[in-house]
C-alpha cells in the first residue's frame, strides 16, 4: 500500500457564496461542530508522519475560521506544502499578510465568470471585484496564484473571455475544470451540464490559446468521455480527506456512500489509511465487477470514480456509467441527450451557510 501524498483539509463547509456547482454535500447540517485547531494541528502532524507532502485547506471557505493562520503556521511547519483554497471573499491585504508570515505557500482563487455580473450571479453575492482585489494583493506578496474556473452550461461559452482574465491578473495557472456532479452540483445536473456543441467550441478555444506566462490545465467532462478518470488516482492510493467534522475519506464527495465512518476523533490517520473498512473498501483491482475484472485499463483508470458509480446506479461498486463498456452507460447517454436539448433549467443556489 502506497503511503497519501495529499491531504485535502476540509476545514469548514460554511461559506458566503451560493453557488449552484457547489460539490459539499446536501446535509452540510451534520457538519458543524468543527474540529478544534488542537484537532487540526494533531491531524496534520499525523498527515505528515503517514508521508503527506501537500495539505489544501480547502471548505466551504477556508477563511471562516478564525484560526485559519494558526492552522497554516501548524502546517507548515511540519514541512507541509499549504495550498489555500478560497473564494478569497475575506481575503483583505492584513489577513493575507498574516497567513503569508504563518508560512501559506500557494493560493487557488475560485472566479464564477469574467464578467462581474454573471459571476455575482453564480456566485449569490457581489463578490467579483473582491476576488479579483485579492488576486492583485496575492501577487503583491509574491505568491503563485491559481485561478480555478468550475466550467459549466451557463459559462462555458465564455471560456476564451475566462482565460484573457486569468492571465490579465498575473495567474500563473488557471484550471478549467468541468462540473463534477456530486452534492449541490447533482441537484443542479441538468441546469449544468453543458451540450456538446458547447463542449466542442470552448475546447477548440482552450487548444488555440497560449500564453507563456499562463499554465492552462483543462479537464474533460467525464460525462462526454469515452472511459472515466482515474478519480483521486485510485480509491485511497495517494490521497485523503477530513472534513469538518473530522470524517477522514479518501475523497470529498464519498460521505454520501453507505460506508463505516472514520473519524480522527476516534483513530490514528495511520490506521485509518491502512485498516480502515472505508479505505478498504475499493482499494486495488480485487473488488471489481464485470467488466473492470478482466479490462486492460483496470490499473489506468481503476474503473472509474466510486462516487459517480454510486450517484448513477445506487451500487458504488459498479462500472463507473461514464465507461462506455459499463452495463449502465445509458444513465450517461440519457442526461447528455437530455442536455442537448435547449431547455433552460433554473439553479438552485446552495444555503450560503451550513447551519441547520
Ligand atoms: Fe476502466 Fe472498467 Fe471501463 Fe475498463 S471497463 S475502461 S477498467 S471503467
Ligand atoms: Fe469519490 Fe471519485 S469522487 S471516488
Amino acid at each position: 500500500m502506497a503511503e497519501p501524498f495529499g491531504l485535502l483539509a476540509e476545514l469548514t463547509y460554511r461559506c458566503p457564496l451560493a453557488c449552484a456547482y457547489c460539490s459539499n454535500p446536501v446535509n452540510l447540517g451534520d457538519y458543524t461542530e468543527e474540529l478544534s485547531t488542537s484537532d487540526w494541528a494533531r491531524v496534520f502532524s499525523e498527515a505528515r508522519d503517514l508521508g503527506v507532502l501537500q495539505c489544501h485547506l480547502s471548505g466551504g471557505e477556508p477563511l471562516l475560521r478564525r484560526d485559519l493562520v494558526a492552522l497554516v503556521s501548524a502546517a507548515s511547519s511540519l514541512g507541509l506544502y499549504t495550498n489555500l483554497v478560497t473564494s478569497a471573499v475575506g481575503l483583505s491585504r492584513g489577513t493575507a499578510s498574516r497567513l503569508r508570515d504563518a508560512g501559506l505557500d500557494h493560493v487557488q482563487i475560485s472566479i464564477q465568470a469574467d464578467q462581474p455580473l454573471i459571476s455575482d450571479r453564480l456566485a449569490g453575492i457581489p463578490s467579483f471585484h473582491r476576488k479579483v482585489a485579492a488576486m492583485r494583493v496575492v501577487k503583491e506578496l509574491g505568491w503563485p496564484l491559481t485561478v480555478n474556473v468550475v466550467l459549466h452550461r451557463q459559462n462555458i461559452d465564455r471560456v476564451g473571455e475566462l482565460l484573457e482574465f486569468a492571465a490579465s491578473v498575473g495567474a500563473d495557472r488557471v484550471e478549467l475544470a468541468n462540473t463534477q456532479y456530486y452534492g449541490w452540483a447533482w441537484q443542479n445536473r441538468d441546469a449544468l451540464l453543458p451540450s456538446r456543441s458547447q463542449l466542442a467550441a470552448a475546447e477548440e478555444v482552450v487548444r488555440s490559446f497560449s500564453s507563456s506566462d499562463l499554465d492552462v490545465l483543462y479537464v474533460v467532462p467525464d460525462y462526454y468521455g469515452k472511459y472515466p478518470k482515474p478519480c483521486m488516482g485510485g480509491w485511497a492510493a495517494r490521497q485523503l480527506t477530513v472534513t469538518p467534522n473530522g470524517d477522514v475519506l479518501p475523497c470529498p464527495a464519498a460521505q454520501s456512500l453507505p460506508l463505516p465512518r472514520a473519524s480522527v476523533h476516534s483513530a490514528s490517520l495511520a490506521s485509518i489509511w491502512a485498516d480502515s473498512p472505508v479505505m478498504n473498501a475499493f482499494r486495488g483491482t480485487d473488488w471489481m465487477p464485470s467488466p473492470c475484472a478482466s479490462c486492460d485499463r483496470r490499473g489506468v483508470d481503476f474503473g472509474g470514480c466510486r462516487c459517480q458509480a454510486f450517484q448513477l446506479t445506487g451500487d458504488a461498486a459498479r462500472t463507473d456509467p461514464v465507461c462506455h463498456l459499463s452495463p449502465d452507460h445509458a444513465l450517461v447517454t440519457d442526461a447528455v441527450a437530455a442536455a442537448n436539448e435547449s431547455v433552460d433549467v433554473p439553479l438552485i443556489p446552495r444555503p450560503h451557510r451550513a447551519r441547520a
